[in-house]
C-alpha cells in the first residue's frame, strides 16, 4: 500500500482525493453543477474552463485536509477517461505537472472502475460480481471474475440511462440534472402511462434508452398542442418503472447466468430510490450479497479514484509523461494507453 493522490475531472466536479494504505486521508468535491443548471446540462467548453480555475485551490485544500506533503505521496492518480475530452485534459495535466515535479508515477484510471470500486469503502468486493454501472453517460452491466478484470456482458446501444432521466426531465420542465426530481416525483404518481419496453423479447443484456426518450418527448409534444397537460408524477412514475425496469430485468437474467456471489450499483444513477430497493428486493429473494453504494460514493468524486489507483500501484501500471487522454475509453482497456 502507499500514499496516493488522485484526480477527477471528467465531467462537472473537480475533486482531489489523497489515500495513505487504503485509507481515506481527504476528498475535496467542488460541483459545477449550479453552473450547468442554467443550461439544461454540462457546457462542455465551461465546464474544461471551471476545471480548470478550481483544481488549484481544490488540490491545496486536499493536501491541508489530509495533513500530508506533496513530496511524501508515492503514485498521482487521475482519470483518463471516459469523459468529457477538455474536462479530461485539466487533471490530467495537473496530474502530469505533479508526477514529473516529484519523479512518482503516474496512474491513468477507468472512470467506471472508480465507481464499481467506490463499493470497497463499504465492504470487501466478492467474486465473481455482477456491476450494475448507470451514470449520466454510461450505462454497463459488468462481470468480474476476479479483482480487477472487467468483462462488459451489455450496455446501452445509444443513450444512457441518466442522460435520459436528465432529457425527460427536461421536456417536463423539471430541473438540471433529471434524476433526483423524477425519482422525488415518481413517488406522488401513478403508472398510467404506456411507454414502451426498449429491447423487448430480445435475448440480450444491452439496454436501450432512445426510443422510450423520443416516445415520451413525442408524448408531450402531442398533449401540449392539444391542450391537454401533462400529469407530470404520474409521466415520472411511468417513465421510471420502465427504465429501472429493464436494469432490474437484465440483473436478474445475469445473475442467474453468471452465478455471481455479489451485485454491485455504481454511478450516479444508482442514487435512484426505486433502483435501490428493487435489486435489494430481487437479489435478496436470490440469497445473493449485494452492496448499495451511501449517496457520497454515487456521485463522482476522486476517493473512488485513488481507491482503484491503491491496485494498479500493487499492479504497476504505470504511464508514461507523453500519454493522451481517451473520451471513449472502454472499461476492458484499463491498462491499455495507446
Ligand atoms: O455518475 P454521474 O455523476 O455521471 C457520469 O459520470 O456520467 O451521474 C449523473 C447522473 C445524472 O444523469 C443524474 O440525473 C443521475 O445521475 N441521477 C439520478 C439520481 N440522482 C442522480 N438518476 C436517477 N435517480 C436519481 N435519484
Amino acid at each position: 500500500m502507499a500514499l496516493i493522490l488522485a484526480i477527477e475531472s471528467s465531467c462537472d466536479e473537480t475533486s482531489v482525493a489523497i489515500t495513505k494504505d487504503g485509507k481515506l486521508l481527504s476528498n475535496v468535491v467542488s460541483t459545477q453543477i449550479e453552473v450547468h443548471r442554467k443550461y439544461g446540462g454540462v457546457m462542455p467548453e465551461i465546464a474544461s474552463r471551471l476545471h480548470a480555475e478550481n483544481i488549484g485551490v481544490v488540490l491545496k485544500e486536499a493536501v491541508e485536509q489530509a495533513n500530508i506533503r506533496l513530496e511524501d505521496v508515492d503514485a498521482f492518480a487521475v482519470t483518463r477517461g471516459p469523459g468529457l475530452i477538455g474536462a479530461l485534459h485539466v487533471g490530467l495535466q495537473c496530474a502530469k505537472t505533479l508526477a514529473m515535479l516529484y519523479k512518482k508515477p503516474l496512474i491513468p484510471v477507468h472512470h467506471l472502475t472508480g465507481h464499481i470500486y467506490a463499493n470497497e469503502y463499504i465492504e470487501p468486493l466478492q467474486f465473481p460480481l455482477l456491476a450494475v454501472v448507470v451514470s449520466g453517460g454510461n450505462s454497463e452491466l459488468v462481470i468480474m471474475e476476479e479483482s480487477m478484470k472487467f468483462k462488459v456482458i451489455g450496455e446501452t446501444r445509444d443513450d444512457a440511462i441518466g442522460e435520459c432521466y436528465d432529457k425527460v426531465a427536461r421536456v417536463l420542465g423539471l430541473p438540471y440534472p433529471g434524476g433526483l426530481p423524477i425519482d422525488q416525483l415518481a413517488k406522488e404518481g401513478e403508472h398510467t402511462y404506456d411507454l414502451p419496453v426498449p429491447l423487448k423479447g430480445e435475448h440480450t443484456y444491452d439496454l436501450s434508452y432512445s426510443g422510450l426518450k423520443t416516445n415520451i418527448i413525442n408524448l408531450v409534444h402531442n398533449l401540449e398542442q392539444k391542450g391537454e397537460k401533462v400529469n407530470v408524477p404520474n409521466m415520472c412514475r411511468s417513465f421510471q418503472d420502465v427504465a429501472v425496469g429493464l436494469v432490474v430485468d437484465r440483473a436478474i437474467k445475469a445473475v442467474n447466468e453468471y452465478k455471481v456471489k455479489q451485485v454491485i450499483l455504481a454511478g450516479g444513477v444508482s442514487a435512484n430510490s426505486y433502483l435501490r430497493s428493487e435489486i435489494k428486493r430481487e437479489m435478496e429473494k436470490r440469497n445473493i450479497k449485494i452492496i448499495i453504494p451511501p449517496m457520497w460514493c454515487c456521485t463522482d468524486q476522486a476517493a473512488m479514484i485513488a481507491k482503484v489507483a491503491e491496485h494498479l500501484y500493487d499492479m504497476k501500471v504505470f504511464a508514461p509523461l507523453s500519454i493522451g487522454v481517451d473520451p471513449n475509453w472502454f472499461i476492458e482497456d484499463y491498462k491499455n494507453f495507446e
